[in-house]
């Protein structure tokens, strides 16, 4: 039997770089090999996003954007997190066998209401709606970048307290899958991010992605000095795009000097256009047809909500929960 590996992503405005490398190419790469579920977290975005339209929209534009970068509605469940309903009656499930102690102990609530996020009971518990999106499925793999490990572990922790309780082996412990790939930086050197003003957008207007990349932060080494490749950031931007063949070219470009910055940001340019270009076209093309993407979400929910439903049986029956009419 195939791994299951399921991934949510929060819809919260426009992709960059960072989550296509960092995230979306693994996982679209990842559908051959694993049964792979990829959901749209908006429950989870209802502790950010308080405007229903805006909601709509960035929902969308998250399956729009998969779709765009080559995820195949035949290989994976693309699917909303609210057309598995079971989530959320999961989630209340073991928020009664979870401490608040395992909570309070999570890194992200606490950073994240340092940074003036409202401290809300959604956001307190969001660790507990991210348990219920993985064990509702009976997922082995979850890919997560550093982050967001602490969640895995607190869901494994959390189906152990289930399982303690009710009966071993009723929710799967899932582990994490941690990303190997490398921090992709923004135009200033820091980590690319949406929060940070430094990213470059997958599906900016060409010209505006080129201007960004033309403005990436280099230092002031003269053009006939030599320069080292490792600690620029327009050569990391530039071995994510070339091949391993031309990165080592242009390695050697920088060690030989004679080489400007200006030179490596247009090809990086290039690249970048080589690579989005189809995706970009391909995006407008399923913008078009807001139906044809409607199936596949509801198609897809369908799906997973009858994988859901299984594991769900299994949670009341065994804590003593009736439903009428089952
Ligand atoms: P942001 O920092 O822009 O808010 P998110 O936290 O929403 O991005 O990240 C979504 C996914 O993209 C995560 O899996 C994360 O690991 C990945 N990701 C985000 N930024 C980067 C980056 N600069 N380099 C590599 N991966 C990234
Ligand atoms: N917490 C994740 C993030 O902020 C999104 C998410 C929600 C998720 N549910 C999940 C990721 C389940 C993996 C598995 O990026």
């Amino acid at each position: 039997m195939r791994k299951r590996v399921l991934h949510g992503t929060q819809p919260s405005g426009k992709l960059h770089l960072g989550n296509y490398f960092g995230a979306m190419s693994q996982h679209v790469a990842g559908q051959d090999e694993f049964e792979s579920f990829i959901f749209i977290a908006n429950y989870h975005a209802l502790n950010t996003i308080h405007d229903a339209e805006t909601l709509r929209q960035f929902t969308l534009d998250v399956a729009l954007d998969y779709l765009a970068v080559g995820l195949d509605p035949e290989k994976a469940y693309l699917y909303r997190q609210s057309d598995v309903p079971e989530v959320t009656e999961l989630t209340w499930i073991l928020s009664t066998v979870t401490g608040k102690g395992l909570l309070e102990r999570a890194v992200s609530y606490k950073d994240k209401v340092a940074r003036g996020q409202a401290a809300s009971m959604g956001l307190f518990c969001y660790p507990v709606l991210q348990a219920a999106d993985i064990l509702i499925v009976d997922s082995d793999l979850v890919p997560v970048g550093k982050d967001q490990v602490q969640h895995i572990e607190m869901t494994a922790d959390m189906a152990g307290y289930f399982n303690g309780v009710y009966g071993a082996d009723l929710l799967k412990q899932p582990a994490a899958k941690l990303n190997d790939a490398a921090i992709v930086p923004g135009i200033d050197g820091e980590k690319m991010s949406k929060s940070y003003g430094n990213a470059i957008e997958l599906f900016d207007t060409p010209k505006n992605a080129k201007k960004r990349i033309m403005s990436i932060k280099t230092d002031s080494t003269p053009v006939e000095d030599s320069k080292n490749p490792h600690t620029c950031n327009v050569f990391a931007l530039l071995r994510l795009f070339a091949s391993p063949e031309e990165t080592a070219e242009w390695a050697t470009r920088y060690r030989a000097g004679g080489m400007g910055y200006g030179d490596v940001k247009k090809r990086v340019a290039e690249l970048f256009e080589e690579l989005i270009g189809p995706f970009r076209e391909k995006r407008e093309q399923l913008v078009k047809d807001a139906a044809y993407v409607e199936d596949i979400l509801s198609e897809g929910g369908r799906k997973v909500r009858a994988e859901a439903q299984k594991v769900m049986e299994r949670v009341r029956s065994a804590c003593g929960i009736v439903v009428s009419g089952r």
